[in-house]
């Protein structure tokens, strides 16, 4: 515990009560006390909160810290939060961040007493939307300054340019919070030793300034989803001890990344959801410290050059939804550390280059949604670590590698979307018992092995055997318990449906959802369940459904005009509901329709005559 002197009344919070009382005292091991006005001044910002009730705490399960502040305890320099100059005592660091301080910050309290206060946090608190008070830009010794999530609305006081002295400064997760006079540019002009600024969730609606490239203490640096615009200036990339560069959700200011020398500092950059466009320079091989690398969504092009292979410290790569084209450079195997590798929804062409197979430490691998030639290494089963494997959307022939059974940990495996051929071997896939996600349809198999009777298959959420040759529906299907996706159109499928298949005991109303899918559902067979709610609407112009069974529910309401649309109807069932509605005369033009059962409902009024001789043609 150090403790100061003080004389500066401050700030204004409410804080929130304080009903667990605390037991722990700290044994005093410093002969001085706190100093008096200190004292007093804290004792007088917990009032400024003590009476306000609130959740927060609760909703967050924090501590109100201010419970251990009391006015029989000599030693401030003891309390919770609060810390102390050794040597003149004097109140150096105030740390009430989650203390469940709620309400407004007003003028009627006071924390600006405390004069040599060089660390004032307060963040994760509930400041209801109230302003920063002016009163801060007193505090002239601080260096840091956290109010971070703390409910701050409108614009930073000037009075802020007055701590000169500041090497971090957060202000982020304030999303009403702006930054307009002063702007980032004149905050970033006085504020030159600043070494941490977040600035990320505030409201910038500004570009970033060049003169941020002159902070030469800044190490990192957090702008993420404010609302940044113009163009990014490439020289802050080169500020010596930038380490981490978060840019990301900002899709508006255009840049490119600049030729990079060797010795940047940098270790995570995060350039993702941005306008960044143009190459990734050969120069990205000199950042040697990088770690972390994301342009997810940013509008990059041309290769992935070879010497990314020199970032060996690289643990996340995430290079998804740009336009990278030519071929996954070989060198990315040498990216040993690597746990998460991410290509997909690029250009790019070529086969999986084998060396991939040698980043062991992978957990996620997806390449969806390429050009991508050739077969699946089979030494892609070394990842054994991988819980997610994403290779659909390309166009690899040849087998699923027979030892993919090694992937024990996988929980998703989605190769849907491929030339991939030869006998679907689902006794071997099957084998994962953590998978929870299986995507195979749009192959070329020319037959599946199922797996045997007895053997102990995982329980999946998500299964796409859609396109896949079946002529018969896979019996192991009747013991997935937790499917909520089975997609199993364009098959061959015929015959009656198997009693497993309606396995169900659904409850509840049937999601709104399904009707964006009556364009390529085939089979809607909801019958016998306790399903409720409206008949589903159909929303599509285009509908390819030839069986809707929905009988033995208790949909209510009328049917819907727009199955007249569905005219490959065959079979209707809507039996034993509780529908409202005269008979469906408009069904007549439905040229396939075979059988309709309507009975045990709410029908009424006449049939009538047919009001052409070709209705119903094949009823
Ligand atoms: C927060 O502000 C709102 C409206 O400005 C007010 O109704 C509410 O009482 C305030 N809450 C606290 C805890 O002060
Ligand atoms: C900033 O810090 C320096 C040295 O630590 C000190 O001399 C100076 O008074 C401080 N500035 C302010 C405005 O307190
Ligand atoms: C601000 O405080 C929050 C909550 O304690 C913390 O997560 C964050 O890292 C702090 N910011 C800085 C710049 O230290
Ligand atoms: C951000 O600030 C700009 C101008 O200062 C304002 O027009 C905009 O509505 C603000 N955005 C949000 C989300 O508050
Ligand atoms: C930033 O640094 C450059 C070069 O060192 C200097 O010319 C410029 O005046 C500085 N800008 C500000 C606002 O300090
Ligand atoms: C992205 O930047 C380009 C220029 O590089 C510009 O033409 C385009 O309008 C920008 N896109 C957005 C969404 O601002
Ligand atoms: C990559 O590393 C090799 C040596 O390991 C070096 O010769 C080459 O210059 C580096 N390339 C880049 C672009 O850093
Ligand atoms: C991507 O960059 C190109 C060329 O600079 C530009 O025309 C395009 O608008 C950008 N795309 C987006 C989504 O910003
Ligand atoms: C792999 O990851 C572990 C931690 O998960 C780490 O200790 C190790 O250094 C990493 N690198 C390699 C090459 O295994
Ligand atoms: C995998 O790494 C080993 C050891 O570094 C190396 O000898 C081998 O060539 C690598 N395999 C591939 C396919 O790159
Ligand atoms: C799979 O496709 C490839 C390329 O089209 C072909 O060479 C191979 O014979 C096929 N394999 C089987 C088992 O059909
Ligand atoms: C059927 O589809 C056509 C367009 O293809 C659309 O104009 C019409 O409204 C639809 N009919 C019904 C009953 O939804």
């Amino acid at each position: 515990m150090k403790r100061m002197p003080f004389d500066l009344l401050v700030i204004f919070l409410t804080i929130i009560p304080l009903h667990f009382a605390s037991s722990e005292t700290l044994p005093l091991t410093s002969p001085t006390k706190c100093h008096e006005q200190e004292r007093s001044a804290l004792l007088e910002f917990k009032q400024s909160f003590f009476d306000a009730k609130s959740s927060v705490c609760r909703r967050y399960g924090h501590r109100p810290k201010l419970e251990s502040w009391k006015l029989e305890d000599r030693d401030c320099c003891d309390w919770e939060g609060v810390d102390c100059d050794e040597g003149m005592g004097y109140v150096t660091s105030l740390d009430l961040s989650e203390s469940c301080l709620s309400g407004p910050i007003n003028s009627k309290a006071s924390l600006i007493r405390l004069a040599h206060l060089q660390s004032l946090n307060l963040a994760l608190n509930d400041f209801n939307y109230s302003q920063i008070p002016s009163a801060i830009g007193d505090l002239v010794e601080l260096l840091s300054l956290n109010l971070s999530s703390s409910s701050f609305e409108g614009q930073i006081p000037s009075q802020v340019l007055k701590l000169t002295n500041l090497t971090s400064l957060d202000l982020s997760w304030n999303g009403r919070l702006e930054l307009r006079n002063p702007s980032m540019e004149t905050l970033v002009q006085f504020l030159t030793k600043l070494e941490h600024l977040n600035l990320c969730r505030s409201n910038v609606s500004a570009p970033v300034p060049d003169v941020v490239a002159n902070l030469s203490s800044l190490t990192s640096l957090r702008l993420c989803d404010c609302y940044l615009q113009g163009t990014f200036p490439t020289t802050i990339f080169k500020l010596p001890r930038l380490q981490l560069l978060d840019l990301s959700g900002n899709p508006k200011p255009s840049s490119h990344l600049p030729e990079f020398r060797l010795g940047n500092p940098i270790k995570s950059m995060s350039l993702g959801i941005t306008n960044f466009s143009g190459s990734l320079p050969a120069s990205l091989g000199n950042l040697a410290f990088l770690s972390k690398f994301n342009i997810d969504q940013s509008n990059f092009s041309g290769n992935i050059p070879s010497s990314i292979g020199n970032l060996t410290q690289l643990t996340m790569l995430n290079f998804r939804l740009n336009k990278l084209s030519g071929e996954i450079p070989s060198s990315l195997g040498k990216l040993i550390q690597l746990s998460y590798l991410n290509l997909g929804m690029n250009l790019l062409s070529g086969e999986i280059p084998a060396s991939l197979t040698n980043l062991t430490n992978l957990t996620s691998l997806d390449l969806w949604d390429n050009q991508l030639t050739g077969q699946i290494p089979a030494e892609i089963t070394r990842l054994t670590r991988l819980t997610y494997l994403d290779l659909s959307l390309n166009r690899l022939t040849g087998p699923i590698p027979k030892n993919i059974s090694n992937l024990e940990s996988l929980d998703y495996l989605g190769l849907q979307s491929n030339n991939l051929n030869g006998t679907l071997r689902l006794d071997v896939i099957l084998k994962l018992q953590h998978l929870d996600k299986l995507q195979l349809s749009s192959n070329e198999f020319s037959s599946i092995i199922e797996p045997g009777m007895n053997t102990s298959l995982p329980n999946l959420s998500v299964l796409s055997l859609a396109s896949s040759n079946l002529s018969e529906l896979p019996i192991f299907i009747s013991y997935q318990s937790r499917l909520q996706w089975l997609d199993l159109s364009q098959n061959r499928i015929y015959g009656p449906t198997p009693p497993w298949f309606l396995n169900n005991k659904l409850y509840g109303v049937i999601p709104p959802c399904l009707s964006n899918l009556s364009n390529s559902l085939l089979v809607l067979s909801l019958n016998g369940n306790d399903l409720y709610g409206r008949f589903p609407q159909l929303q599509n112009d285009v509908c390819q459904l030839n069986m809707i069974d929905v009988s033995d529910n208790q949909l209510q309401g009328s049917l819907p005009w727009e199955l007249a649309n569905c005219t490959n109807l065959e079979f209707l069932n809507i039996g034993n509901n509780q529908i409202v509605d005269t008979f469906p005369s408009w069904m007549g033009s439905l040229f396939y329709l075979k059988v309709l059962i309507l009975r045990s409902n709410r029908f009424h009024g006449a049939i009538g005559e047919p009001k052409a001789r070709d209705q119903f043609p094949n009823l």
